[in-house]
């Protein structure tokens, strides 16, 4: 247990404790297996509490990052006070001197929140009930934000799941190819350039633009120990977008079999009765927030969430692996031909997939 011993340093607790009233006696503890931020359950006398390190090279506006979380986490807690919204809302404890977050003389950001005991993520899914509850705790969280004016909320990533800036960055390491990778990835580059079709029907839509959770896998969302979707979590990339890609990156981590990484490309398949049970928890958490147009267009959301990552991961294989951590010398190209496979199979069920989702719970009102 030799992280609790050294992180965070014995100079970094005092001031954390000092700025949340802790007890010498606290204890910390790394939580969770999160991969962006820094996560601790801070124990002190009977009280836990949720401690975290913000990743200030993801996210260069911290302050923004708080101002949204607080933002959003008031809005929801309005929302559940009034009995529109049913799951619990992550409560962000200030320092005693009432500060959303204490800054370090390193420049390091940190933060706490209250800890919701007896509650488990969970990274893979089997179980139908499992996808649709996650469907429908993340389709609630959509309809209470529809309330919350879209420029209460700044960006913090600029275009983060932008499809056109995804597929020219891709295009300009293509062009580029600074390590001499792209001879040996030349099938992999022609079937990432299938992806300019579905970008072009992207841009042909006009959606509602909102507030939506931009991380939404199933490692976001806490379970309680019945098996329920409790409380939407990591709200750090809070920001105006489309909700295709929410429900389109819950697609892509649930139905997949294998994880993103396997190179058991043959096992790559979408779950169909997971499609159909996350699709049906979705749009029941949404009601009528869900636009007619969303709805026709879920799927594609899927593919283009699914897109943009092997695209990322071409691009970054074809850059010399500047970005996401490598285990192995291909590991990026791995990804790639991973999530390919995965954007082929949801092409090639598109249309089977989209008559699964079901209609508006209440139609009369859209
Ligand atoms: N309020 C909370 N109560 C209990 N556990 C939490 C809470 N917030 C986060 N966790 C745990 O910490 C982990 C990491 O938190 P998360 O905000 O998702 O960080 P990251 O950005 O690193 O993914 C979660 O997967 C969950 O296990
Ligand atoms: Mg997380």
């Amino acid at each position: 247990m030799d992280a609790i011993d050294t992180f965070p340093d014995a100079t970094t607790r005092d001031a954390i404790a000092s700025a949340w009233g802790l007890s010498p006696r606290a204890q910390f503890n790394p939580l969770g297996n999160g991969l962006i931020n820094r996560t601790l359950c801070v124990r002190d006398g009977g009280r836990e509490r949720v401690l975290q390190r913000l990743n200030v090279e993801v996210f260069r506006s911290p302050d923004r990052v708080m101002r949204n979380c607080h933002a959003v986490t008031a809005h929801l807690g309005r929302e559940r006070a009034a009995g529109r919204y049913a799951y619990s809302v992550l409560e962000l404890l200030p320092t005693l001197g009432g500060a959303p977050a204490l800054v370090l003389p390193d420049a390091s950001w940190w933060r706490m929140y209250a800890y919701l005991p007896d509650t488990c993520t969970h990274d893979t899914v089997s179980e139908p009930a499992m996808a649709r509850e996650a469907g429908r705790g993340f389709g609630a969280f959509a309809r209470a934000l529809d309330g919350l004016p879209a420029d209460s909320v700044g960006e913090v990533i600029p275009a983060f799941h932008d499809p056109d800036a995804r597929y020219a960055a891709f295009e300009r390491a293509r062009a580029g190819d600074r390590v001499g990778r792209a001879t040996g990835c030349i099938a992999e580059c022609e079937a990432a350039a299938a992806y300019a079709e579905i970008v072009a029907a992207w841009q042909r839509l006009t959606l509602p633009r909102r507030i939506v959770h931009n991380d939404c896998k199933l490692n976001n969302i806490l379970f309680d120990a019945q098996g329920h979707a409790a409380c939407v979590i990591d709200l750090d990339t809070v920001m105006p977008g489309s909700l295709l890609f929410d429900f389109g990156d819950l697609v892509r981590t649930l139905v997949n079999p294998v994880a993103e990484d396997s190179i058991e490309l043959d096992r790559i398949q979408v779950r169909r009765d997971l499609f159909a049970a996350l699709a049906a928890g979705y749009v029941e958490g949404c009601g009528s927030v869900l636009s007619a147009i969303e709805r026709a267009n879920l799927v594609l959301g899927a593919r283009l969430i699914t897109g943009v990552m092997a695209l990322r991961f071409l691009t970054d294989h074809l850059d010399g692996d500047r970005y996401f951590r490598i285990e192995r010398p291909q590991h990026n190209l791995e990804r790639a031909r991973n999530q390919l496979t995965l954007f082929a199979a949801l092409g090639d069920a598109a249309d089977e997939l989209q008559a699964l989702v079901p209609a508006e719970p209440d139609r009369a009102r859209a």
